[in-house]
């Protein structure tokens, strides 16, 4: 198998990281990544927002981890994800909705029909580029709610977003605290070649 894919496949969500920072040489490189993410009509229209401020990043992941549950017991919603790498359905524990990782990206993209899609072809090429180099990353959803929020708003505006853009998805990064999880098996039966 061609090595990339080979690597891609061993690209995990990775949710629990050493408290250390990203040196800015390899954060640069993952973020340039994004960059490269194709947009529809090329349109490039889209921000990404990198917060290592640790006030910042616990307020907001504590909003996005209410957004999950919003006042229900998660024990009668949740549903298992991983034991290697707990995601905040696996265990309850888990307050910050963004695992304390070292850096938190937010995605900003155009409102609009394409808006999720610009996103995440950002979110896939940075969580790649930082597995390629070593790191560990998830994609975290809930976004939009968290920045709807009095505090979202207030952070979107402290960073200059512009306002006809909607914050999409995070993406959170850092050095992978333990072992890399093990392979989940995927499903059978997904692909229908015609
Ligand atoms: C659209 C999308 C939303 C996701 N949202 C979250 C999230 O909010 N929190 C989280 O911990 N993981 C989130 N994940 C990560 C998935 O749980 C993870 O990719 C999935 O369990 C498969 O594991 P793998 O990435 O290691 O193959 C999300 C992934 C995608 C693609």
């Amino acid at each position: 198998m061609n090595e990339m894919i080979q690597k891609m496949k061993t690209r995990h969500a990775i949710r629990r990281f050493q408290d250390k920072p990203i040196e800015e040489e390899l954060l640069d490189q993952i973020l340039e990544a994004g960059l490269y993410a194709p947009s529809a009509g090329n349109n490039q229209y889209s921000r990404i927002v990198v917060c290592q401020d640790k006030e910042v990043n616990e307020k907001l992941g504590k909003i996005n981890r209410y957004m999950q549950f919003k006042g229900n017991d998660p024990a009668k919603v949740a549903h298992s994800i991983s034991n290697d790498q707990p995601s905040i359905q696996d265990d309850f524990t888990i307050m910050n909705g963004y695992y304390d990782a070292p850096c938190v990206l937010t995605i900003f993209t155009r409102k609009g029909p394409y808006a999720q899609s610009d996103g995440a072809m950002i979110a896939e090429n940075i969580w790649l580029a930082a597995h390629f180099l070593g790191l560990g990353a998830c994609y975290i959803g809930r976004t939009g709610e968290v920045f709807a929020t009095e505090y979202g708003l207030e952070m979107r505006r402290k960073w200059g977003v512009p306002e006809d853009m909607e914050a999409v998805c995070n993406v959170i990064l850092g050095y992978c605290e333990g072992p890399m999880p093990k392979e989940k098996p995927r499903k059978e039966s997904r692909i229908i070649k015609v």
